[in-house]
C-alpha cells in the first residue's frame, strides 16, 4: 500500500501468540516498559499491538466500539498514550466481518466510525482479521478496501496489516490494498508448523517490497522452540523481510531469547532499504539456501537445515549472485567471525538450524 509507511517491514510486538484472550492494559505497560529496558527499542522494536479480546461484547449506544474496562481501566485511549509516552507506537486488532475470531463486535458496515475512534484513541497500526466475514473474492476486497480509504481519511499514519483468515492467494490482491498480508494459516510455538509456513512465505518473494510485505505471522521465539530452532525462525524472517513481530513473554524472557530478537545484524538484514525479499537459490534433501541483496551490494545469505541432524550446507558466490572479486568476505551474523573466501561457501548447519552470513566484496 503506497501510503508512506512501512517502508521497512514492522518491528514490534503483539500479545496473541503468548497470551491469546488474557491480554490487558497491565500486561501491554509492562511490555512496553521491557521493550525500552532491554534495548529492544533501540534496536528497532516499535510497535506494541494489542490482538484479540480487548473489546466489550457490544456498541455503545451511539454504535461505537467500547474497550473492555475490567481489562483495561484507562481505555485503549489510556493504553495508548502510555505507549507514546514512553517513545513507541501502539497497534489494535480489528475484524472486516461481523464479529472478531473471538466473536467482538466486528467493523463491518461502521468502518468510517471505528476508523475514527481508533485515530482519536492514537492507534499507529490496525490489524485487521477477517472472521466471520466469507462471501467472495472480490467482496474481500472490497472490505479491506473501505477499511483502507476509512482510515486514509482519518488523517492519522495507520500501518494497515491484512489478516485475511481463510482467505487464498492475497498477494494477488492484497499489495495495493495493505501495507502486510497474511500469506499462512496461524503459527504455532514448534518447529514443524515454523517450517511449512517458511515453506509457502519462501516462494512469494516477487511481490514483497517498500510497503508491501507478506506476513508468515508473529514469531514464535521465545514460546518453546529450543535456541537453535528459534535462531532459524529469526534468521528465515529477516531473510524473507518478514515483519518482526516477537509473540513472547518479554518481561520474563530469558538472556538467550533477548539476545536472539535483540541481534542487530539479522535485524539489519530485515530493515535493509532495498525492501527484497530474501530467495531460495537451492533447496534439496532439506538443505536450503537463501539469497537477499542488499542496498550496499552486500548479499545475505542462509543456510538452513530442515532436519533433526547436522549437514554440511554447501553454495557458492556466483550462486547467490556475487561476482567480479578475487575475494569475498563472510561475516557470521550469529558468531561475529569474518573469513575470507575464493568462491565457496559452506558450512555444518545444526539440526534445526541455520549458519547465517553476509557476504560483501566483487559486485
Ligand atoms: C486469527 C489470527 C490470529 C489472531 C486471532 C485472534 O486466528 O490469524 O493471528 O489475531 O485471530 O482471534
Amino acid at each position: 500500500l503506497d501510503n508512506g509507511l512501512a517502508l521497512t517491514p514492522p518491528m514490534g510486538w503483539n500479545d496473541w501468540n503468548a497470551y491469546k484472550c488474557t491480554v490487558s492494559e497491565a500486561l501491554i505497560k509492562q511490555t512496553t516498559d521491557k521493550i525500552v529496558a532491554s534495548g529492544l527499542a533501540a534496536a528497532g522494536y516499535q510497535y506494541v499491538n494489542v490482538d484479540d479480546c480487548w473489546m466489550a461484547n457490544s456498541r455503545d449506544a451511539a454504535g461505537n466500539l467500547q474497550p473492555d474496562y475490567t481489562k483495561f481501566p484507562d481505555g485503549i485511549a489510556g493504553t495508548a498514550a502510555y505507549v507514546h509516552s514512553k517513545g513507541l507506537k501502539f497497534g489494535i486488532y480489528e475484524d472486516a466481518g461481523t464479529h472478531t475470531c473471538k466473536g467482538r463486535p466486528g467493523s463491518l458496515g461502521h468502518e468510517k466510525q471505528d476508523a475514527k475512534l481508533f485515530a482519536s484513541w492514537g492507534v499507529d497500526y490496525l490489524k485487521y482479521d477477517n472472521c466471520y466475514a466469507g462471501g467472495t473474492t472480490q467482496q474481500y476486497i472490497d472490505r479491506y478496501t473501505a477499511m483502507r480509504d476509512a482510515l486514509a481519511a482519518t488523517g492519522r499514519k495507520i500501518v494497515y496489516s491484512i489478516c485475511e483468515w481463510g482467505v487464498h492467494d492475497p498477494w494477488n490482491w492484497a499489495p495495493p490494498i495493505g501495507n502486510l498480508w497474511r500469506t499462512t494459516p496461524d503459527i504455532q510455538p514448534n518447529f514443524a508448523s515454523m517450517l511449512s509456513i517458511f515453506h509457502t512465505n519462501a516462494g512469494l518473494a516477487a511481490f514483497a517490497g517498500p510497503g508491501r510485505w507478506n506476513d508468515p505471522d508473529m514469531l514464535q521465539v521465545g514460546n518453546g522452540m529450543t535456541a537453535t530452532e528459534d535462531r532459524a525462525e529469526f534468521s528465515l524472517w529477516a531473510e524473507m523481510a518478514a515483519p518482526l513481530l516477537a509473540g513472547n513473554n518479554l518481561a520474563g524472557a530469558s538472556a538467550t531469547t533477548l539476545a536472539t530478537l535483540g541481534n542487530k545484524a539479522v535485524i539489519a538484514v530485515d530493515q535493509d532499504p532495498l525492501g527484497r525479499q530474501g530467495r531460495l537459490v537451492a533447496s534439496a534433501g532439506g538443505r536450503d539456501v537463501l539469497a537477499k541483496p542488499l542496498v550496499n551490494g552486500d548479499v545475505a545469505v542462509v543456510l538452513f537445515n530442515e532436519n533433526a541432524a547436522a549437514a554440511t550446507i554447501t553454495t557458492t558466490v556466483s550462486a547467490i549472485g556475487k561476482s567480479g572479486a578475487a575475494t569475498y568476505s563472510l561475516a557470521d551474523l550469529w558468531t561475529g567471525a569474518v573469513r575470507t573466501t575464493t568462491g565457496a561457501i559452506s558450512a555444518s548447519v545444526p539440526g534445526h538450524g541455520v549458519v547465517m552470513y553476509r557476504v560483501s566484496g566483487g559486485r
